[in-house]
Parts: structure tokens; sequence; C-alpha cells
């Protein structure tokens, strides 16, 4: 048997060239996709100060746990260096590799730049937000870094990231739909678009896994099952605010995200019966023994997930974040 590392980076080599003939369709060319000035007032223009006060006046009308989960969400975007950083110590990803999967990273880092940029952008000028705070929550997340139990692993990183892409794809969807709600257009443009990319990128990492699924069914779904007995953790269970300790302000985050009806326990079972769908999973039969009691849970998992969501209560608990006036 060959060592679990070199075993990793055989099946990545294979699977790259699946990557190179799709990265077109999942990644938009730089040259034709949006870019965050299309949505916001251009400084250069004589309307600037009339859009701001427009752009302002709609922000007010926005609920206090919506602007917190915008925030939570826009600090999460910007603590894209850990992700990248994250994806290139994957086995199989060469540093020095100009076609590989290096090229994958840095190309769907360049179009995930752009999500925490325009809204940190709006959240600048919308005059609801105490930026200072929002900003040493940033640097704080980014310092502290994420523990989310996938190790150098492919299999499970990629599993990771299907998750995490449908999921914040369900929240920017929501929220695009919340701000609508609440009167505030541009928001919600801005929200959909965000929202449209991650849905490429689920998309993306969902077949790579199938690939993996082609080749090494069997550590596909030990690697599966691993991940959703550890729990997919949020990539911002770390954040905090000024004067508090690690990961003390996630759960306000979250409790926010829940009330609103953003990101709830259900979307994460419907987001794993999604998973099993697209994969295949209940009927893959070509499995060794362990591999068909890992199938065999994680078929089981959304039931006995909905059973736990469906006791619990929606958070209550008033929480002021510093990150918010008034
Ligand atoms: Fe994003
Ligand atoms: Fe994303």
């Amino acid at each position: 048997m060959k060592f679990f590392e070199e075993k990793r980076r055989e099946v990545m080599k294979h699977i790259e060239k699946y990557m190179l003939e799709k990265m077109h369709e999942f990644l938009k060319p730089i040259d034709e996709i949006w870019q965050p000035s299309d949505l916001l007032p251009d400084s250069t223009r004589d309307t600037f100060f009339t859009e701001i006060k427009e752009l302002q006046e709609s922000a007010a009308g926005l609920s206090y746990d919506l602007v917190a989960v915008l925030i939570g969400d826009t600090i999460t975007e910007e603590a894209l260096p850990t992700y990248e950083s994250w994806l290139s110590m994957v086995e199989g990803v060469d540093k020095d590799q100009h076609n590989g999967w290096m090229t994958w990273t840095r190309h769907w880092t360049a179009e995930e730049n752009r999500h925490g940029d325009l809204l940190n952008k709006y959240l600048y000028l919308s005059g609801r937000v105490n930026m200072r705070a929002m900003e040493v929550s940033t640097q704080y997340l980014i310092a502290d870094g994420f523990d989310i139990g996938t190790g150098t692993d492919p299999y499970r990183n990629f599993i990771y990231t299907s998750f995490q892409e449908m999921a914040t794809n369900v929240s920017h969807r929501r929220v695009a739909s919340l701000a609508k709600r609440d009167g505030d257009t541009l928001l919600s443009k801005m929200c959909g678009v965000i929202a449209a990319d991650e849905a490429r990128h689920a998309k993306a990492y969902k077949h790579f896994i199938s690939k993996i699924f082609e080749v090494d069914a069997n550590e596909a779904m030990l690697a599966f099952e691993d991940m959703m007995r550890k729990k997919i953790v949020m990539p911002a269970h770390f954040l905090r605010e000024v004067g508090l300790k690690i990961g003390q302000t996630f759960g306000h985050f979250t409790d926010a995200a829940e009330r609103l009806n953003v990101y709830t326990a259900v979307d994460y079972v419907d987001i794993l019966k999604t998973l099993i769908d697209d994969w295949q999973i209940e009927s893959m039969t070509e499995l060794n023994e362990a591999g068909e009691k890992a199938r065999d849970y994680i078929v089981r998992l959304p039931d006995r997930l909905l059973r736990v969501a469906e006791r619990m209560k929606n958070p209550m608990l008033e929480y002021k974040f510093s990150w918010i006036y008034g």
C-alpha cells in the first residue's frame, strides 16, 4: 500500500486535467466579470455625493441583525489570505507550478477577493458601521486563522469547500432578499452577484470531488464521513471583537443569522442532502467494509440532524455589537 500522501498526490495529478478543462466555466474571464466599482458610486462624478446620500438613506432602513450579519459576512470574506494559504498547503498543490492546482487556487482567490472589497466599501459608505471596530475584527480573524479539521488532505479540503461555497451562496442570497425587503436595492444587487459567484465555485469543488469518487471512492467516502462527524465549521468560527477572546463574537453572529433565517441548522442539512444527491452517495456500491459503513452513516445523517434542528429554539438573546452605531 502506498503512503497516504503519495496516493493523494497521484489522484490530484490525475484530476488536474478535468479542472483545467473546466476552469474557464467555473471561473469567469477577468475582463468580463463584474468589479466592485460597477456597483458603487463613482467618486470622479459630480453625482457622487447625491449617490452617497441615496445609499445612506437606503442603508438606514436595514434591520440591526441584518447589518450585523452583513458585517460578519464581510469579515469572513476579508479573511481570504487564510483560505488561500490553507489551499496552497494542500497535498498535490505544487507551489512552483504554473498551470496546475496552484493556478486554480490563484484564480479562485482573485475572484473571491472582489467580495470583501465590494462589501467593505459599501459598509464604509453606509454610515451605519463603526469601521474601526470592524477592521479590528478582520485583522484578528486573519491573525487567528482557523481550525477546520481538514489537514492537508485534498479530499477533506474539497469536501469542505464544496459545503462552504454552497453555504455562502445561501447566506448571500438570503441577505440579498432581506435587503430588498428593507428597501436597499443596491445592496440586494451586490449580494446577488456575490451569491452567483459562490454558486459557480460550489459547482467547481463538487465537480472535483465527483472526479475523486470515480478513482478513489473508499478514501473519498471516509473523508466525507470524517468531515461530517467533525461537523463543517464556518471559516469565521474564531471571530472576535476588540477586548474579547478568540471566537467570542462568532456565536452572536450566527445567532443573528439564525434569527433572520439567513443561515440555519436546516440549511446545513439541506446542503448535506444536496451533496449526497450530487455525488450519488446512496447508490455507491464498489466499496470495502469501512467505505460501506461510512456511506451508511452519511446517508442516515440528514434525518438525524433534522430532528436535532427541529428541537432547536430560535436564539433570542439580544447582543450589542461594537461594529454597529446606535
Ligand atoms: Fe466569497
Ligand atoms: Fe466562496
